[in-house]
């Protein structure tokens, strides 16, 4: 849906997001090819965006890509260059080195340095353009996570006919971690630019009601936030910013349907014949980030092998990592850290041609991950926190078999809803040890029970519920908005 009839050419419906869906992969012949990008968020707006025929402005994920838009699939591609320095410093430094450890409750030291900040300033600023350009006259544009915080504010001093919304895709952090930064008050104001700011849980947004009070002196509601419901509204001079819960999720009957068909099913015999058909494998599917916990799952296994409770004969963990930021030192010392567990592990428990641990530092294909989810008895996931935790939902909607049984963590939005899980604390390595072996030696009857309820929650609440709640409330101004506002 482009429109050429006002002020401005472009789209109706534009996503921004740091990262475009695709990342441009530069081959050692010279020449370029398109291919997935990373991460949840990319998974969770890719089908919609395609449905919509909206544009997406973002960045291509290697140094010095050309600007310009590329149409693909009815998607247009606006691309945003960043510079070799600007990777350094807005997307290394300070989205992962500062904002990333600090929104997930200071895991890592958060560094905060000023060079950082500026460049932040700078991109958040070209983004902000890039979308005055792409958005039509009255567009509504919906901007995407922590990377892109001060967009709102600066988009909207470019572009007052636009609808505004922004999505938070990580935790938003306690009050006492998030009065740390330096630049506090730049940030919830930049947020305050949109006309509808979501989060995925009610705690994250009612943190940043009382920011928004104390940091930027605005009145704000009191009223509990709800999910996809009772919204809590800030005033900011005469306009008013709702803020709510929505949490995300996947496309899971798609997931479904392709977990069903017979190419899978016969790929995911094969692997469990592969890994020595072991009567028990456990599953591990992660960005190779410090936040996800693989070294407690990877600690929890080896006191569990200490300790007789596992058979290395009868038991294997897989653990896929895809690579992520592997400029940034907490990332390059994490991933020697967890590769000297694997080592260890398999040092001391597997025997010739029989790994205890499979370690794949690689992203696997679509279609191959989904029959990892199919052999796999167990999913571990146990992240010290995460934002919603994708990986959980997508395991249970490929379980149609009612197989399976998923070890999560609490500290994971996703359990606030998958609340039949095998629910455990990860900094209680005890807890963490137990889940596990309790996961592994479940009844049928009862994890089929459990399955049978997650996959009720999956199956209902879906990604394109969820977008379709999030764009439907933005749209929503006006009395029929109101009366979803908490008092
Ligand atoms: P995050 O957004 O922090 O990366 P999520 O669990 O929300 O975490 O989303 C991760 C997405 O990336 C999921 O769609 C998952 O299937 C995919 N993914 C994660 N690890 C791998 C891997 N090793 N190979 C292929 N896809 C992966
Ligand atoms: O979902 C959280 C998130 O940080 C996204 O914003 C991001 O695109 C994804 O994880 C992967 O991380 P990165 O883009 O840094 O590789």
């Amino acid at each position: 849906t482009t429109r050429n009839n006002g002020t401005h050419a472009g789209s109706d419906f534009v996503v921004v997001a740091n990262r475009l869906p695709v990342d441009l992969e530069r081959l050692p012949d010279g020449s370029t090819r398109w291919k997935r990008s990373p991460g949840g968020l990319v998974t969770a707006l890719e089908p919609i965006l395609r449905s919509n025929n909206g544009a997406w402005v973002g960045w291509a994920g290697v140094a010095d890509a050309d600007a310009g838009v590329i149409v693909e699939d009815g998607l247009t591609l606006h691309s945003v260059p960043l510079s070799t320095e600007e990777i350094a410093d807005y997307y290394e430094g300070f989205s992962n080195a500062t904002l990333w450890p600090l929104y997930h409750d200071v895991i890592v030291r958060p560094e905060y340095r000023r060079e950082w900040w500026n460049s932040y300033v700078a991109i958040n600023r070209r983004f902000a353009e890039e979308t005055a350009k792409a958005a039509a006259e009255g567009a509504t544009v919906w901007i995407q996570d922590y990377q892109l915080q001060l967009v709102p504010k600066m988009l909207r001093m470019l572009r007052p006919d636009l609808t505004i919304g922004f999505f938070l895709h990580i935790p938003f952090p306690p009050i006492e971690l998030f009065m740390q930064l330096p630049w506090r008050t730049e940030i919830v104001e930049g947020l305050l630019g949109a006309d509808l700011i979501g989060f995925h849980l009610p705690g994250g947004a009612q943190n940043f009601l009382y920011l928004a009070r104390r940091l930027a002196g605005a009145q704000t509601s009191r009223g509990n936030i709800g999910v996809r419901s009772k919204l809590g509204v800030v005033q900011v001079g005469f306009r008013s910013v709702r803020v709510g819960a929505f949490p995300i999720s996947i496309e899971s009957g798609r997931l479904d349907q392709q977990s069903r068909s017979k190419a899978i099913r016969d790929r995911a015999k094969a692997i469990r014949k592969e890994l020595g058909n072991p009567k028990k494998i456990l599953l591990g599917v992660d960005r190779l980030d410090y936040t996800k916990g693989i070294d407690v799952r990877l600690d929890a296994l080896h006191e569990l092998l200490e300790e007789g409770r596992v058979d290395p004969k009868d038991t294997v963990m897989v653990q896929l990592a895809t690579p992520s930021r592997e400029r940034v030192d907490s990332y390059i010392h994490m991933r020697g850290e967890i590769e000297r567990t694997v080592s260890r592990i398999n040092g001391e428990y597997a025997t010739v041609g029989r790994p205890v641990v499979h370690y794949i530092h690689r992203p696997v294909p679509r279609d191959e991950l989904i029959a990892f989810f199919v052999a796999a008895d167990v999913m571990v996931v146990t992240p010290l926190r995460d934002g919603m935790n994708l990986v959980a939902k997508e395991y249970i909607a490929c379980r149609s078999d009612l197989g399976g049984a998923l070890v999560l963590s609490e500290f994971t939005g996703a359990a606030a809803e998958l609340r039949q899980a095998f629910l455990c604390n990860p900094h209680d390595l005890e807890d963490v040890k137990d889940k596990l072996h309790a996961a592994i030696e479940v009844p049928p009857e009862e994890g089929r029970r459990k399955m049978r309820a997650l996959r009720r929650q999956v199956l209902t609440h879906d990604v394109d519920r969820w977008a379709r709640s999030f764009l439907d409330t933005l749209a929503n101004t006006g009395a029929a908005g109101r009366a979803l506002i908490a008092p």
